[in-house]
């Protein structure tokens, strides 16, 4: 059975926790979409690391990573993610770089920058050059890793790009960009990640039809999704289950489940609406006891209460057949704990998610109260020890959003996850 797994909110729900400890029962892992923006945490051996590009299943001796098609590769910081990881005895023989895979450059990230300034609105991006990157597949210019190991190729294509970017560069007032300054650096990078890239379509349709257990490692989340997040403030890709298809090469036949995963609260990082955000001293608390700074930037994140109504548009439009719930701990000392199960709006009270910032900006939420269960449940390994307030608390959840909540991380480590959620 082939499994998806996404973030079901702004991202950061802990889906590197959630992979790792799903990967050793696959043989493929494959990242779609997204590029380094992503920082994913896992523990390894009880040390912390963040992946960016790599996938979450590297660490895992059996499974094979690839990054597919739909994800923009920065070469210099995927080669020194590699070199990074590679103390932890990674076998990279296990490692697939899709050859098809947009490549971002260092234009793209200071056109990330200055595009910041032209908007309307500022969207807080992570500067890494990822919607520029986007930009440039959809505007049919982008250069590829498989550009990269010829030099001729790669300058052919690239000459133009950079003259076209520094005259956007300049209107904007940003800093030109020498192509002289970083072509050997790229081409030098290509000679090493070589190695590794490959048609990854062919490849992973080959690995469906031996049979091979694929699970597809979603970065950001639905809410950031280009098409059905809270636009402006998105990022540029589809984490959205529709994105596997586009960056991998598989069709719908290869999947068999998604899992969607969600914060037992919520967090955003960068601008944007967020109906059921907490800017008091109970926000401050969340944000302390759940370590919420963005691991690619180490900006704080902003936190607040489950939301419901996003939650459940998140479900709707991914076909989620089950929720695996993060930080259920992090709520463990709350007197009262409360959930978002509708929007007010001119009087009126509605569910239906609308991904329009300004009408989000102007719903008041509707708030459920729960007791808290004032215990600690860190260390608890099945679902009937956990205290009766935090399954009823789970429980609202599966009624709500109308799927099961399947498993329960309460802290950081594999061993810290609660799974078949039944009594
Ligand atoms: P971009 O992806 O860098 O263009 O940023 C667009 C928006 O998505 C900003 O609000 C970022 O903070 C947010 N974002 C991008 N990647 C992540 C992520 O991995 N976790 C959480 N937020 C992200």
């Amino acid at each position: 059975m082939n499994l998806a797994v996404i973030g079901l909110q702004w991202g950061d729900e802990g889906k590197g926790k959630a992979i790792n400890y799903l990967a050793p029962e696959y043989e493929v892992v494959v990242r779609y979409q997204g590029g380094h923006n992503a920082g994913h945490t896992i523990y390894h051996n009880g040390e912390k690391i963040i992946l960016h590009l790599l996938p979450s299943g590297i660490f895992s001796p059996s499974a094979i990573s690839v990054i597919g098609n739909g994800v923009v590769v920065n070469p210099v910081k995927l080669t020194e993610e590699i070199k990074g990881v590679e103390k932890f005895g990674v076998d990279f023989n296990n490692l697939v770089l899709s050859s098809t895979a947009p490549l971002i450059l260092p234009e793209h990230e200071q056109l990330d920058v200055v595009f910041e300034n032209s908007r309307y609105v500022e969207i807080g991006t992570t500067r890494r050059g990822i919607g520029p990157a986007y930009e440039d597949l959809t505007g049919r210019r982008a250069v590829f890793t498989g550009d990269l190991f010829d030099k001729d190729r790669f300058y052919k294509k690239i000459k133009p790009l950079n003259e076209y970017y520094n005259k956007l560069i300049r209107t904007f007032k940003g800093e030109e960009i020498e192509l002289e300054s970083y072509i050997d650096e790229y081409l030098e990078y290509g000679k090493f990640l070589k190695d590794f890239t490959k048609n990854s379509i062919y490849l992973l349709n080959n690995f469906l039809k031996q049979g091979k257990k694929i699970l597809f490692e979603g970065a950001q989340g639905v809410l950031l999704d280009i098409n059905f997040g809270t636009f402006p403030f998105v990022t540029s890709s589809n984490p959205t289950v529709g994105g596997m298809f586009t960056g991998t090469g598989l069709s719908h036949k290869s999947l068999d489940t998604v899992t969607g995963i969600s914060k037992a609260y919520t967090t955003r990082v960068g601008g944007g609406p967020f109906p059921s955000e907490l800017k008091g001293d109970t926000g401050d608390y969340l944000r302390k006891q759940g370590n919420e700074y963005g691991s690619t930037t180490g900006r704080p994140r902003r936190v607040g209460w489950l939301d419901l109504v996003a939650l459940k548009y998140a479900v709707m439009v991914n076909g989620v057949d089950d929720i695996f719930l993060t930080k259920l701990d992090v709520l463990d000392e709350l007197e009262e704990i409360e959930m978002v199960t509708g929007y007010k709006i001119d009087g009126d009270i509605s569910t239906i998610f609308e991904p329009d910032h300004i009408y989000l900006d102007n719903v008041t939420p509707v708030i459920k109260k729960f007791k808290g269960w004032r215990s600690d449940t860190s260390g608890i390994k099945e679902y009937k020890s956990l205290p009766e307030e935090a399954k009823g608390y789970i429980r609202f959840i599966e009624e709500f959003s109308g799927v099961p909540v399947r498993t329960v991380s309460v802290g950081v480590s594999s061993e810290q996850t609660i799974k078949n959620c039944k009594e």
